[in-house]
């Protein structure tokens, strides 16, 4: 029990990672199953009754959430084994996701296609997700209506229905992820044929793609960016085993703390033909980086090059990077512009990477960033999943100390960041 007015030891916030500025690592990290894939994998169970099997699934928070959410509308989810889900979906779908459920993760809103598809209606939250700014979801309202629904907003809340979605053709003013995944599974139980054109085209969409292929579902164009989804009845779906794509985010990372830390890492899993535009870049800022058999191998040492970098959907830079490239960029040798191209709030962690004394300006959409030698260890707050990470690279390249606070948005989308780094070196410990 807490007394009025003292924090509660037991609030996310009041747990921290600590780390020191750390010599050279060394060794093996193992990539898990990317966040930004299995959820929607688990979300697209809704589509068909049965058992559902998922391996190399990341032990995250967001994937509990995911799973609570399902549980609510009828899918139960357990996990036979570290890595593991089942998920089984029971056939009886109640069609509302709860606002506290809903508001915590941005990928509940991957619920909306497949339960329109399947049930003719939904009631959902609006969602929630990072705090970096508005996250509209225009485009999955505006391709689901070409489809046939009907929306109505109240309350916080979105009702849609549709008797049955028909085909239609969509064309996109931008490749938004979650759009793109929420039509496409709403068009595999579509009357006729829907076309997404200008689609994302992320390694996390063709995972999505290839669920649903061996699920029953018709798609043509996997990995480009025009979708053709031939739509089926619910009888030809059938629930499948798969295995969850590589993290490309969290790989990038493991590459990052090499970049500042110096040394040598092996991170195995790692897809380098998911992550070529980076490691290029990377491989421009110094990083020797050679792609093997398991993974990929990298090596560091001496301070990185600077260079100048834009944020693109797939294939260009993702916007998950950017905070880690414009932490190397704090410790680099001369000065780097970044330049954000999908989300301009998303720059509030360069406040907290000036409190360890990197040399940042921001500006609209850029950031210029004048390299320092060494940053110098101060108390920080991770603001969301990517920029938490971004603190705990930070923290490898400063002199003493770096308290990190916040560290349940690191928790939504890595899988023990903290023993990874360890195991290869690193000075970290989670508090
Ligand atoms: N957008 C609209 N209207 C829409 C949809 C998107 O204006 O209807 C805008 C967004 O506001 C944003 C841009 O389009 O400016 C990109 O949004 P997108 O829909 O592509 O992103 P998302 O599906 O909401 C996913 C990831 C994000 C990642 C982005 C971009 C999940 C759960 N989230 O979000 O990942 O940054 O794609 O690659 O898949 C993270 O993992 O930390 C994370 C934030």
């Amino acid at each position: 029990m807490t007394s009025p007015g003292l924090p509660d030891p037991t609030a996310p916030d009041a747990e921290c990672i600590v780390v020191r500025g750390s010599g050279p690592l060394a060794g093996t990290v193992v990539v898990p199953g990317a966040k930004n894939s299995v959820l929607k994998l688990m979300a697209t169970t809704i589509l068909c009754d049965g058992p559902f099997e998922l391996s190399n699934v990341p032990d995250i928070a967001d994937v509990s959430i995911m799973g609570d959410l399902l549980a609510a509308i009828g899918v139960e989810m357990s996990r036979p084994a570290p890595g593991e889900l089942t998920l089984v979906n029971t056939g009886v779908i109640t069609p509302v996701a709860p606002y506290e459920l809903v508001e915590r993760i941005r990928a509940s809103i991957n619920v909306l296609g497949p339960l329109l598809t399947r049930c003719g209606e939904v009631r959902l939250s609006m969602p929630g997700g990072d705090d970096f700014g508005a996250r509209p979801i225009d485009m999955h309202v505006a391709g689901l209506e070409a489809m046939g629904a009907e929306f109505k907003f109240s309350h916080g809340y979105l009702e849609a229905r549709a008797d049955r979605l028909h085909g239609a053709e969509i064309t996109f003013d931008f490749p938004s992820v979650g759009a793109t995944e929420n039509l496409m599974t709403a068009a595999v139980l579509a009357d006729g044929v829907t076309t997404i054109d200008n689609a994302a085209r992320e390694p996390e969409i063709t995972d999505l793609c290839d669920f649903l292929v061996a699920m029953g579902a018709r798609i043509d164009g996997i990995g480009t960016s025009t979708l053709t989804i031939r739509g089926v009845d619910q009888r030809d779906l059938s629930p499948v085993s798969h295995r969850t794509v590589p993290d490309r985010i969290q790989a990038a990372t493991y590459l990052a703390a090499c970049s500042v830390a110096g040394g040598s890492l092996d991170v195995v899993g790692a897809r380098a033909d998911h992550m070529t535009m980076l490691l290029e870049r990377f491989g421009d800022m110094g990083l020797q980086i050679d792609e093997n058999d398991d993974g990929i191998h990298v090596e560091a040492g001496g301070r990185p090059r600077s260079i100048d970098v834009a944020t693109l959907p797939y294939p260009g830079i993702a916007t998950d990077y950017k905070p880690l490239i414009i932490t190397m960029l704090s410790v680099a040798d001369g000065v780097g512009i970044v330049t954000e191209n999908l989300y301009p709030g998303r720059f509030r962690y360069v406040e907290e990477l000036q409190r360890l004394g990197a040399d940042v300006r921001t500006s609209g959409h850029h950031a210029v960033i004048r390299g320092v030698p060494r940053l110098s260890g101060a108390p920080v707050r991770a603001h969301d999943i990517r920029a938490g990470a971004a603190m705990v690279v930070a923290g490898l390249a400063a002199e003493g100390e770096t308290r990190i606070s916040g560290i349940h948005h690191i928790d939504r989308g890595y899988d023990d960041l903290v023993g990874r780094l360890s195991s290869v070196g690193a000075v970290i410990e989670r508090c």
